[in-house]
């Protein structure tokens, strides 16, 4: 990593005039086109943006999996310029490993860090309870319901309590009153924690419902349309999102960003 410059007051990650084409440098090949934001550290920041804009991309960036065509990503004030350990990411998928009961699935990370065996048992099951997972930590990823899965992977990357949490669309699959009992789990664990999250979702209700700021993306070559803060206090009652003082103003000037970065035929 090389270093720029780093205070407390550096975001979490930066994203400075970044410019991102796959296999090649033609306008066509052209995925992100001076991308700039900053997510701050201890807050939830979301992406939302059109299918295909290259949402995923940012956090494939940010996991240093993929380098920028131009501009930086920087965590800290360090240019990620190779496979960044200091973040977590949870998958759309939940990418449990089967052979693995939950538990060893949540101890897997701390043990390939060495954390001794009494050790990495106790942190295991303390985040399995805050997730109403203790009970089901002897059975197998097969065993649990999509929900239940969710929680255990999120658990398994929050765990070893990585500096930054990426999620890619984590709760696309689910039902809606699952999603809704896991947003309220989730804001729960970051109070707890005020761990730094950066979250990409197609769901405007989600971003509104999870996020300190939105970050609003055009269709590709993608730009950064619109930054737009969220006023939600917190806590928040996920369950009644919509009765929020200041929800229905967020919905109104997203949906005004979003809406045109759809195709409508
Ligand atoms: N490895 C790759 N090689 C070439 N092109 C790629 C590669 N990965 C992604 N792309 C292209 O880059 C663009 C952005 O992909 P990305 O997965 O970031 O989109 P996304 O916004 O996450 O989409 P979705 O909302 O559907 O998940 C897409 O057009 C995709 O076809
Ligand atoms: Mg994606």
């Amino acid at each position: 990593m090389t270093m720029i410059e780093a205070s407390n007051e550096d975001p979490a990650l930066a994203f400075s005039r970044v410019k991102l084409a796959y296999g090649g440098q033609g306008n066509d090949a052209l995925i992100l086109d001076h991308v700039s934001f900053d997510v701050m550290p201890g807050q939830i920041t979301t992406v939302v943006g059109p299918s295909g804009c290259g949402k995923t991309t940012l956090l494939r960036l940010a996991a240093g999996l993929i380098r920028a065509s131009g501009g930086h990503v920087l965590q800290h004030g360090r240019v990620i310029d190779g496979l960044n350990t200091k973040v977590g990411f949870v998958t759309q998928e939940s990418n449990l490993f089967p052979w693995l009961t939950t538990l060893g699935n949540v101890e897997f990370p701390l043990a390939i860090r060495g954390v001794p065996k009494k050790e990495r048992r106790e942190r295991a099951m303390s985040w399995l309870q805050m997730v109403g997972l203790d009970g089901f930590e002897n059975h197998y990823p097969s065993q649990l319901s999509g929900g239940m899965q969710k929680r255990a992977a999120i658990v398994r990357t929050l765990v070893y309590e990585p500096e930054v949490v990426l999620f890619d669309e984590p709760f696309g699959a689910l039902d809606a009153q699952t999603r809704m009992s896991l947003h309220h789990q989730l804001l729960q664990l970051w109070h707890n924690r005020r761990n730094t999250m950066f979250f990409i979702t197609h769901d405007l209700v989600e971003a509104i419902t999870l996020s300190d700021q939105v970050v609003v993306m055009t269709r590709r070559p993608a730009r950064i349309k619109e930054i737009v803060k969220v006023p939600l206090k917190r806590p928040r009652n996920v369950f009644e999102i919509f009765l929020e003082p200041g929800f229905d103003e967020t919905y109104a000037a997203l949906w005004k960003h979003f809406k045109g970065e759809i195709k409508q035929n």
